[in-house]
């Protein structure tokens, strides 16, 4: 109930769908990770590459960015929300929190992106992007219709992976630019 009040201070900018049948909500993730699938180390990212930056940046913005509170956290986020995007932060405790007009908090990340599928909640676009981390990863996997995931080439030190998705999503299309492979994916 608090999150569902929470809620509707975010929904300030709405895109009014005539119709429910208008309305479809695309759920993405976005995430880079290593051929050891490794994602991050002590709330921090395992490597800094302008490339891969300014590929999430490109992608995500004028969206809305759906993070746990771990990432939104983490270098380089330092608890600051994205600009240009609607933030909403997963956590167990979001009266902790002070929302902002583009931050908000809530508490069942599963319900709010079926309530997002359904027409229920309505974001600014019809764009949702999963930014991780691997908690966030594993547990809304099951409704992503799209999954941007770059390879970084390489192995690298780490405590966060990404969990396995090869089974549910074909690669559509990949891009090189060392280091990293920009793979696009799409649900079987
Ligand atoms: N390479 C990449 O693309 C990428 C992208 C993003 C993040 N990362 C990295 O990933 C690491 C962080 O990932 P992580 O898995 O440790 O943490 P996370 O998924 O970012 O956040 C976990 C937190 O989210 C909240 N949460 C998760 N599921 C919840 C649920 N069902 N209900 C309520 N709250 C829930 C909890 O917050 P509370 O404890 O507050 O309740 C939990 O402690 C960092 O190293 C970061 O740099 C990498």
């Amino acid at each position: 109930m608090l999150a569902k009040k929470r809620w509707e201070c975010a929904v300030l900018h709405l895109i009014t769908y005539e119709t429910k049948e208008e309305f479809l909500m695309k759920i993405k993730a976005i995430a880079a990770m290593d051929e050891g699938r490794v994602i991050g180390i002590k709330n921090s990212l395992p490597w800094d590459i302008p490339e891969d930056m300014r590929y999430f940046m490109r992608l995500t913005k004028g969206h809305s960015v759906l993070m746990g509170r771990k990432t939104f956290e983490s270098t380089p986020l330092n608890s600051k929300p994205l600009p240009k995007r609607l933030n909403i932060v997963v956590t167990r405790s979001p009266e902790k929190y002070q929302e902002r007009e583009s931050l908000h908090f809530i508490s069942d990340p599963i319900e709010f992106l079926e309530k997002c599928k359904s027409g229920e909640i309505s974001l600014p676009s019809d764009e949702l992007w999963v930014i991780g981390g691997s908690h966030l990863y594993e547990q809304t996997m099951p409704l992503w219709d799209e999954a941007h995931i770059t390879l970084i080439k390489g192995r690298h030190e780490g405590d966060a992976y990404f969990p396995p998705f090869e089974d549910t999503f074909e690669l559509v299309s990949k891009e090189e630019i060392e280091p990293c492979i920009f793979r696009h994916f799409k649900k079987k």
